[in-house]
């Protein structure tokens, strides 16, 4: 079957053919040793972009939370995200397995909580308890549809967290999407967290990895963990390349993401068996509800026609990226008429 439209992830972003020729062109060394210039110049620019003093380029994102973990928490001790974080649901239990922590739950509003959830979720210094480390967010929540945590609401959270001797942690695989929806610079969203990462596959469009940064101790401390779990490389620098590239390039473009699942959810608020107000929808990530419908076969029904979503059990969830243009939304929104009413 043909996928003519896929807004199944924005991790299925292809580099362009011009990432691809800079990518061809890139200095290489040897990564293991800090010899790759590319990588090197990489995670400069993405400890600058970040304002931290240190960056470090891993393969993944998954690898870049797990890391973070590992390096914030020792067995046994707890780590506090949303119910709908990725490291629950999709990261393998890794955590369980790598840094040895828990993680405590809390049940925020489509992938944020407020200060008393917070608080709540903090334990006592009695020595039955588990010990709380650590503070994660992701910016922008994924299973939550992509919303926004606010300045304030990150200030008051990682203000206390500091206050109660937590550390914090930014995942921050769609950053990017908050900073295009909102303006406010990737630096200043990430200026109270210990760790902060994002992803350059997804939105961004490079072909793999994500970068972690912090401070200059953070990072050494990361650098074992990373040489640990086998994620050191050799000539990494073709693959960095893309990153610099989408850094360079593709940053700006994201609002075009948002503003076409934007206009994808205000579409689909029009055809009455969609459950979705399209005032939710903050950044690239549109998940709703249709009435009656078992969502697994409709998805089915709408890949017959070339139109591939994911399904989260009751509820459909699309994605924009870089590789869907506006004219495919109308498109994407035609092929939905034709399977709902
Ligand atoms: C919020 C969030 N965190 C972490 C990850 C993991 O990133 P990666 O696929 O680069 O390992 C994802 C991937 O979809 C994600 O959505």
């Amino acid at each position: 079957m043909e996928i003519k439209i896929d807004l199944f992830s924005d991790t299925g972003t292809r580099p362009s053919d011009e990432m691809r020729e800079f990518m061809a062109k890139a200095e290489v060394g040897d990564e293991q040793l800090f010899e790759d210039p590319s990588v090197n110049k990489l995670t400069e620019m993405a400890a600058d972009i970040l304002g931290k003093e240190e960056a470090i380029y891993l393969p993944s994102g998954l690898m870049a939370n797990q890391i973070s973990f590992a390096v914030h928490c020792n067995p046994g001790d707890e780590i506090i995200m949303d119910e709908s974080a990725h490291p629950i649901h999709y990261e393998g239990g890794a955590t369980a397995i790598i840094s040895g922590a828990s993680i405590r739950s809390v049940e925020g509003k489509r992938g944020i909580f407020n200060l008393e959830q917070f608080e709540k979720a903090v334990r006592t210094k009695d020595y039955h308890d588990p010990q709380s480390k650590l503070l994660s967010i992701e910016q922008t929540s994924n299973l939550g549809g992509g919303t926004i945590w606010s300045l304030e609401q990150i200030e008051e959270l990682t203000d206390k967290a500091h206050e109660l001797g937590l550390k914090t942690h930014m995942d921050g695989a769609r950053l990017f999407n908050a900073v295009a929806a909102t303006e406010i610079s990737a630096q200043r969203y990430a200026a109270n967290f210990d760790s902060v990462w994002f992803d350059l596959s997804k939105g961004l469009g490079a072909p793999v990895g994500s970068v972690l940064a912090g401070s200059k101790q953070f990072i050494n401390e990361a650098r074992y963990w990373k040489q640990r779990l086998g994620g050191a490389m050799r000539q990494a620098g073709i693959i960095a390349a893309g990153g610099i590239y989408a850094l360079k390039n593709n940053l700006e473009r994201l609002k075009t993401d948002n503003d076409n699942a934007k206009l994808l959810a205000e579409e689909l608020a029009k055809i009455p068996a969609v459950e979705i107000d399209p005032s939710t929808v903050e950044t690239n990530i549109v998940i709703f509800k249709i009435k009656g419908e078992e969502s697994a076969e409709i998805a089915e029904k709408l890949l017959e026609d070339g139109l591939r979503v994911s399904v989260l059990h009751d509820k459909i969830r699309a994605v924009t990226h870089l590789d869907v243009k506006k004219e495919e939304i109308f498109q994407a929104i035609d092929i939905f008429k034709k399977h709902l009413t």
